[in-house]
């Protein structure tokens, strides 16, 4: 196992399906262009291969499935069955909701326990100009059946300041009433919005974001776990909810995740472009592919940053957050 001197350690695998996404949201991509699919993206078997070979190789016990959009991806199911038996000790989704409810079926059969939907409005006309695609009420009902389901949903919402400050109440309240969790993320300064003034213009820090909730609620800081990315926080009596606060309070230093994209390359740090091709290792007998992949870790883990995101790059938006 490599652990950096840091005491890092790859924990936590997160694997983007596809990296093609049927949503164009305005932190994302720019002027509405879509997400296409990689070239030469892994099959669902070659993906499953790569999650088992991590998890003996780097000691991965949880796996998130991202993309793109992983919903989208007609590899997920077989990925979804072909990662159940490896004795992770959690497998989570990351979606943007509009396909949730056809997949809440093999989510059941294969025992996926969570669901992180992204959602930053309940109102349908600031829905349609961030994520200039899908459908509210489609999404919605994904979160009624997900939750129906007993599959645990958390949902993640970006504030900014134009776009959707006046959709933050309505969002916890919404999360609050359904015992869901919502984790706000702060505005990360990467890809298109690096270039632009949109990052300056919307973003909303931590403090403000806690001050606009106070007006109405009590709030008190919980636990976290140690290598959480969220700061928690309690509501009295009603429930609780996170700020993944990228800026505001840097979690690098207890980073625990290694990446793999659509094409199967590893990615240390989701600040840094910096991979490693693995699909060469995937049709190579198990001995030597453990054996290989201990170079490539160790630079992947080489590669993280060492105190705070700096963006440096656009890989977000096709390895899924
Ligand atoms: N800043 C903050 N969050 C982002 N996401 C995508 N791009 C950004 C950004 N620039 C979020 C999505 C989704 C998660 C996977 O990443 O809203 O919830």
């Amino acid at each position: 196992m490599i652990i950096d001197s840091f005491g890092r350690r790859f924990q936590n695998l997160r694997v983007s399906l596809t990296a093609a996404c049927n949503y164009a949201c305005t932190y994302c991509v720019p002027d509405g262009k879509k997400l296409q699919a990689q070239s030469a993206e892994l099959d669902g078997e070659e993906m499953a291969r790569a999650v088992s070979l991590l998890v003996d190789s780097a000691g991965i016990s949880r796996l998130r499935i991202t993309g793109g959009e992983p919903l989208i991806s007609p590899k997920f199911d077989n990925f979804l069955r072909g990662v159940t038996n490896l004795g992770l000790t959690d497998i989570a989704v990351t979606t943007n909701g509009q396909f949730l409810s056809r997949k809440v079926p093999v989510m059941q059969e294969t025992g996926l326990k969570r669901v992180n939907v992204s959602l930053d409005t309940l109102d349908a006309s600031s829905f349609r100009s961030i994520a200039r695609s899908g459908d509210l009420a489609t999404v919605l009902d994904g979160i009624d059946q997900a939750c129906a389901a007993g599959i645990k949903v958390k949902v993640n919402m970006v504030p900014m300041k134009t776009a959707n400050e006046d959709q933050v109440m309505p969002l916890l309240k919404y999360c609050l009433e359904r015992g869901i969790e919502l984790r706000f993320i702060e505005l990360m300064n990467m890809g298109h919005l690096k270039r632009n003034q949109m990052y300056e213009r919307e973003f909303i820090g931590m403090e403000d974001l806690l001050s606009l909730i106070r007006n109405e609620f009590e709030v008190r800081k919980a636990d976290a776990p140690l290598d959480s990315t969220s700061v928690r926080f309690e509501i009295p009596d009603r429930g609780r909810f996170g700020i993944i606060a990228n800026e505001s309070e840097p979690f690098c230093r207890t980073c625990t995740r290694l990446r793999l994209s659509s094409n199967g390359h590893l990615y240390g740090c989701l600040s840094n472009s910096k991979n490693y091709s693995i699909r060469h290792l995937l049709h190579e007998p198990y001995h030597i592919a453990i054996n290989e992949l201990q170079g490539v870790l160790r630079n992947a883990m080489a590669s993280k940053q060492r105190l705070a995101f700096t963006g440096e790059t656009t890989v977000m938006k096709f390895i899924g957050g």
